[in-house]
């Protein structure tokens, strides 16, 4: 995976920010959708690899989460050699070791409370609960405004992540009458960019053909060129019933396909029962049923995660020339400044600006690589 061009773009944010110029990339961001307890926030948290999301029946996620992760290199132990541990894995050993939910080289940090580290996973679920109510009251009430959570990590991907509240219609305790507009409201707004990618959600003991997720998506995404189906709850299917034919496009078609998953079910909730345990039954699972173990490694979070990063770099490669030029604009500019503030050695700005032409030649290196380098395959 080409973690590496994700980063330098992540890097390059990063000075261009610094010398006051935000957002040059437009980077996509991963938005998912669908009905309420369809196993959205469970798939969002399967695929960071760490528990710290809450999750339930009902509705538990009633403002939405933008959660950006940036990879961050391990500060080296040496007695911890990690390695087959591929880059794209999704899953963290360390997360399972202890009850504390900690690990040194991961944290979190809200924008809402600055300068606090949360080293302690469990920490963060309650900081999210505790700000969920502060905005809505603990009566299932919903608010559009966003909590914004960053991760540091070795062990994910940099890229930002949205988790919505699910649809329904029916308002219960504290909601407006207008529950269902409110709520396809807030996520026609996440999903709408066309720079979104939507994980539409849906759970494979529920008719697709009713399925909110993708009925949203395809209004926004008609070409369904942005669009993954993820089908969640396999394992509750009924006996001899499979998503065989969904996966294979007769259902419903989408041009990036389906992938199915098996997240921990409210029993595995209740005993919290480890990320790493469960997915490795959900690798047991397709591996084992007689329906998907001939394509198992086209099933479950870890395609799902690989998937992910080839539809990024996908995109990334499509926006390549328009980034390029935002690149050209903001040095002739930046060039502009420098000559009217006069002697470039002087202080700041001269540095910045090296700094800044360092990083674009470096990404212009990276770019080059990436266009001559392999096309991902996205037709599993
Ligand atoms: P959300 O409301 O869409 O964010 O859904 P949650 O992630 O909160 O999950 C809702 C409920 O469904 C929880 O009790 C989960 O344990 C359960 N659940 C989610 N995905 C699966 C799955 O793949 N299998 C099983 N058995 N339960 C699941
Ligand atoms: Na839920
Ligand atoms: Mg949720």
């Amino acid at each position: 995976m080409d973690t590496q061009l994700i980063k330098t773009i992540n890097k390059l944010q990063d000075a261009f920010t610094t010398v006051g110029v935000h957002n040059p990339v437009d980077l996509p961001q991963i938005v998912v959708i669908g009905s309420q307890s369809s196993g959205k926030s469970s798939v969002l948290e399967n695929i960071v690899g760490r528990d710290f999301l809450p999750r339930g029946t009902g509705i538990v996620t009633r403002r939405p989460l933008v959660l950006q992760l940036i990879n961050r290199p391990a500060s080296k132990k040496p007695e911890e050699e990690k390695s087959s541990k591929s880059e794209d894995s999704p899953k963290s050993e360390d997360s399972d070791k202890s009850d504390k939910n900690e690990n040194p080289d991961e944290w979190g940090e809200f924008l809402h409370k600055p300068g606090v580290k949360f080293y302690d996973f469990n920490k963060i679920r309650e900081e999210i609960q505790h700000e969920t109510d502060a905005k809505t009251g603990r009566n299932a009430g919903i608010s559009p405004v966003p909590i914004n959570l960053r991760i540091f990590s070795p062990n994910v991907l940099t890229l930002t992540l949205v988790d919505l509240p699910g649809m329904t219609k029916v308002p219960v305790g504290d909601q407006p009458k207008d529950i269902e507009k409110q709520i396809r409201d807030m996520v026609g707004k996440y999903i709408i960019k066309p720079n979104a990618i939507i994980l539409s959600v849906t759970a494979a003991n529920t008719d697709l053909a009713n399925s909110d997720g993708l009925k949203f998506a395809r209004e926004v995404d008609p070409e369904g060129s942005r669009t993954i189906g993820v089908l969640t709850k396999i394992d509750l299917m009924d006996q001899g019933t499979d998503v065989v034919d969904i996966l294979a496009g007769r259902v419903i078609p989408l041009r990036l396909g389906y992938v199915p998953v098996v997240n921990r079910g409210q029993r595995d909730i209740d005993v919290k029962k480890s990320i790493s345990s469960a997915l490795e039954f959900e690798r047991n699972f397709f591996e084992n049923h007689p329906s998907y173990r001939t394509k198992a490694q086209y099933c479950g979070t870890p395609f799902l995660a690989r998937k992910l990063n080839m539809i990024l770099m996908h995109h990334i490669r499509n926006t390549l020339p328009e980034i390029k030029a935002k690149i050209q604009a903001a040095l002739v500019k930046y060039q502009n400044e420098l000559s009217q503030i006069g002697d470039p050695m002087d202080d700041h700005p001269g540095q910045q600006a090296n700094m800044v032409l360092s990083i674009v030649t470096e990404f212009c290196n990276e770019l080059r690589s990436v266009i001559e380098g392999q096309s991902p395959d996205l037709s599993t």
